[in-house]
């Protein structure tokens, strides 16, 4: 289970390099960066050390082998750090260890106490150092919302007051901003302080090497060139979700397809203080259009632009992203003033040096979605008749006509890119925000009209399109038979009865032992039978940053979402995750859960760190860019969280109320890029339901769109511990009703307790509905179709993979057998967590664990269970409501003498009632 040095060596340099390409330098007043040789830096906040990786929850927990923090990083620099200030902070951090909150999901602070500065630390730190860097660490994550508060979104007191001294006691001060996610800068204008600030960098949480990548950009061993992919504001209610973001029940999408710079370029541009795009550079770049065509000749019309790009400083090589904005005639639909169609990054320029860029974009990308047909025709992208302009610019803000044949306007005539059908609408009444009158400016009145609502009948949709049930063959066949194409698929899938295919929707975990320890879960095969037709079981491990065991091996932690997009260099994150795949591929993963590619509606959204951007292009490119990236490695990658998992606060219930039109606009686009572009083999539902289905049983969503327009043609599979409802009337939703979940189109519901799925441990209602009618055997094997075919391509199919279950041998130690209990009760590890056991009949145990989460279905725990030092398995369990439940673990090979048994890393919400060691038939 190593991967070869080569890969990782790989790995880690592109790694650091993402996460520089993705520091977005946002304010640089008297060039105080880069870092000359030889300055004198004091290094101010707690973060410096205690230097986020990257946001909490699953999307976050690698275990790593090292991780740089920015003081390890600036002392491989040619700067001279202040020894005294850091010697300060080292000595008080003794006393003030990193708070995780008890380790438990979701426990961990937003941010960590800072040590208070005083005027004469302050004063004394100046006298041996010229320049400040302060740096203000945040993080958030799944089920761990970013909250409007000092501490998450706002700055705390402290942090006030250390920018408020430093600033007042240095003339040259850097923010360095550790953070998953963009955080209120308003400050910035402040006179108190702010507008003391030199230089402000985000360099965002960079995975394993983020310290140094900081570092490099620090003292400019590169320099910046990564942009923000998301508007900052000036106030958190300037954005346009902000009234409705983080409701209980109801999320109402008003603001439609006007996301992010869509809604404050069209109707409030003076409200951005940071603009979508921006970032700025050590060295100046000038740009000019070289070219501008509407070719008619490809596929399909394709516009092309070439832009020439010159780094115009004397001092630094750096790299320019130039960007594409479509400015669309209103037409009946009504349109964002601007929308961003196309990018491109330079290679790294050096002074002097001349790039010519060229932009390619499908006509069919300039398309709105018309909904009821305002435009001619009901349900189909179209071109609306009209001018439409374009622009380049290096954000949305700084931005230069692009000519074709000397005029500045394009006119398309009236054209129907796609006919498509209506689906996925709302079911209650919805207004959305329009542009209204055009003022003077250029920008437009708010007005809000209805939402278009549901109007085909579902229930008919759905049973007209039930797939045939394929016939059992007279003989049985192994899926190898397949392989070596004796037999078709359909006879394969033929002879497996109702059980079989019951059990093949249900996936395993977590920490299944069938699979890689410690990871998400195991599907496929889990069950004696299937396993006997030579069905494999495929491992799942989240994802998206780096690869999650939980069972202490370690893995190699990229750069958050919210880093890589920043960079806008889409081969460096195609080859970043080539690299993740060949991990991937060495750990016996074979898909990866992410990458995570829900739209940042709201600054939040605590997993805005696992995605990508408040656009669907920069998100679909992205996804796609990770996408290829793991399939390049032989592995695959899982689009999640479909769709609209825009809030983590009741990510569970939350209904997102939202039109068909920014759905297909905005919250799917990515999704659509990742699956056609990306040639995306797996998808992963979302927890909320959409206008009233919730994600896991949406047929529109799941089966309408997504396969039936898309194409897609890999699986679906729920998210974990997912509740479905009725995928025809909506009404209420539990975990067990995996009837609607294949109804819709979805195939596996993750996951169920390990060694479950066979003996249905969660009963759910699979079997119960082929008896009820309503689930058809033919649907079941449809899921089983698609799921075999998957797994036919995976490396699992090609591994020989150890069907029957091998016991874990631990060998006994020369305690003291004083003390030691017998296995003849369970252990109780209710207050402590070790406890020394006496074998008297060597053999073969089974080990069973009680235990309880007082946390929620969707918190995640886990611990090791160690014997003698030796790992032997990860005890896992989502939330129990403090519901104590049994949970079959591996078997154990134990010879007679005595056993420490440990509980390694268990976080306060974990609660291990009892072991028991069950002595199995010899
Ligand atoms: C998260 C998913 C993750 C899964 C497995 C869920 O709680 O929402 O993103 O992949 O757990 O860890």
């Amino acid at each position: 289970m190593t991967q070869s040095i080569s890969n990782q060596e790989h790995f880690i340099t592109l790694s650091r390099q993402a996460a520089a390409e993705g520091a977005v330098l946002i304010k640089n007043d008297a060039n105080v960066l880069p870092l000359k040789p030889q300055t004198k830096i004091a290094v101010f906040g707690r973060s410096q050390f205690d230097f986020y990786r990257s946001g909490t929850g699953s999307g976050g927990s690698v275990n790593v082998r090292y991780s740089v923090n920015l003081v390890d990083g600036l002392t491989k620099k040619n700067v001279i750090l202040n020894e005294r200030l850091k010697e300060t902070y080292e000595k008080w951090l003794q006393d003030h260890p990193f708070d995780n909150g008890g380790g438990g999901w979701a426990m961990e602070p937003w941010f960590q106490e800072e040590m208070s500065i005083t005027p004469a630390l302050v004063a004394e730190a100046k006298l041996e150092s010229d320049v400040a860097i302060v740096v203000i660490g945040r993080t958030a994550g799944e089920d761990k919302d970013n909250l409007d508060q000092p501490g998450s979104y706002q700055l705390t007191k402290d942090e006030e007051t250390m920018l408020d001294l430093v600033s007042q006691t240095f003339d040259q001060v850097v923010v360095v901003l550790n953070v998953s996610n963009i955080i209120d800068m308003s400050w910035l204008e402040l006179s108190s302080f702010g507008e003391r600030i030199n230089s402000v960098v985000y360099v965002w949480q960079g995975g394993m090497e983020g310290g140094n990548a900081a570092s490099d950009i620090l003292v400019g061993d590169e320099t910046p060139s990564g942009k923000l992919t998301d508007t900052i504001a000036y106030r958190l209610h300037d954005y346009p979700a902000a009234k409705n973001y983080g409701g209980e029940e109801k999320n109402h999408y008003e603001e439609d397809i006007y996301v992010g710079y869509r809604y404050f370029e069209t109707f409030c541009p003076e409200n951005v203080l940071f603009p979508f795009g921006y970032g700025l550079s050590y060295t100046t770049f000038d740009y000019t259009i070289q070219s501008a065509e509407i070719k008619r000749n490809c596929p399909s019309e394709l516009i092309e632009v070439t832009v020439k790009v010159t780094n115009t400083g004397a001092t630094y090589s750096g790299k320019e992203v130039i960007q594409l904005y479509m400015e669309a005639p209103q037409g009946q639909l009504g349109k964002p003033v601007y929308s961003l169609i196309g990018f491109n990054k330079t290679k790294k320029l050096a002074p002097g040096e001349t790039e010519i860029i060229t932009l390619h974009v499908p006509i069919e990308q300039l398309a709105s979605y018309d909904e009821v047909g305002l435009t001619g025709e009901k349900a189909s992208f179209v071109l609306e008749e009209g001018e439409y302009r374009f622009h380049i610019g290096t954000d949305v803000k700084t931005i230069k006509p692009v000519l074709f044949n000397e005029k500045s306007e394009v006119f398309i005539k009236h054209t129907v890119i796609d006919r498509l059908e209506e689906a996925a609408r709302p079911v209650e009444a919805l207004m959305r925000m329009k542009p209204g009158e055009k003022r003077g400016d250029g920008t437009y009145q708010l007005v809000y009209e209805p939402v278009p609502m549901r109007t085909i009948d579902l229930d008919e949709r759905i049973n007209t399109r039930l797939p045939k049930e394929i016939a059992a063959p007279k003989t049985r066949y192994t899926l190898q038979d397949v392989a070596n194409a004796q037999i078709d698929m359909d006879t394969f899938i033929g002879q497996l009865t109702n059980d079989q295919l019951a059990t093949i929707v249900r996936g395993e975990g977590m920490s299944s032992p069938y699979v890689t320890p410690g990871t998400a879960s195991a599907f496929g095969g889990v069950g004696d039978d299937l396993l006997h037709y030579g069905v494999p079981i495929a491992c799942t491990a989240d994802g998206p940053s780096g690869l999650r065991m939980e069972s202490g091996v370690h893995s190699t932690q990229v750069p958050i979402g919210t880093a890589l997009s920043a960079t806008w260099n889409i081969d460096l994150i195609e080859a970043l995750y080539t690299c993740e795949g060949i991990e991937m591929y060495d750990n016996q993963v074979d898909l990866l859960l992410g990458p995570g590619m829900n739209i940042r509606r709201h600054p939040l959204n605590g997993r805005n760190f696992e995605y990508f951007s408040e656009d669907p292009l920069v998100t679909g490119a992205f996804a796609a860019a990770v996408t290829k990236g793991i399939k390049k490695a032989g592995v695959e990658a899982t689009l999640k969280h479909f769709a609209c998992n825009n809030q983590e606060k009741h990510r569970h219930n939350v209904d997102a109320v939202v039109s068909e039109r920014a759905l297909r606009e905005i919250y799917l686009k990515g999704f659509e890029m990742a699956v056609k572009d990306g040639q995306a083999r797996a998808v992963m539902t979302a927890y909320n339901p959409i206008n009233g289905h919730w994600a896991a049983s949406h047929y529109d969503l799941v089966t309408t769109i997504l396969r039936r327009e898309w194409g897609f043609n890999g699986i679906v599979m729920t998210d974990w511990w997912a509740k479905m409802n009725d995928c025809v009337t909506g009404g209420e939703a539990k975990t067990t009703q995996t009837n609607h979940m294949v109804r819709s189109g979805n195939d596996v519901y993750m996951v169920v307790n390990n060694y479950g799925a066979d003996i249905n441990s969660a009963g759910d209602n699979t079997l119960q509905s082929l008896e009820d009618n309503t689930l058809t055997r033919a649907e079941l094997q449809q899921a089983a179709k698609r799921i075999i075919q998957l797994l036919m391509t995976l490396p699992v199919f090609k591994r020989k993979q150890t069907i029957t279950e091998q016991a874990v041998i631990v060998t006994p130690q020369e305690h003291e057998s004083i003390g030691a209990k017998s296995l003849d009760l369970p252990l109780d590890f209710q207050t402590t967590n070790e406890q020394r056991i006496q074998v008297e009949a060597p053999g073969e145990y089974r080990i069973i664990v009680t235990l309880m989460s007082p946390q929620s279905n969707l918190a995640q725990s886990a611990c090791r269970l160690m014997i003698n030092n030796q790992y032997v398995t990860t005890i896992q369990t989502n939330g129990t409501d403090s519901h104590v439940i049994k949970q079959k673990l591996v078997k154990v090979a134990l010879d007679k003498g005595t056993y420490s048994i440990t509980l390694q890393d268990k976080g306060e919400m974990l609660h291990i009632h009892t072991l028991q060691f069950q002595r199995l038939n010899q």
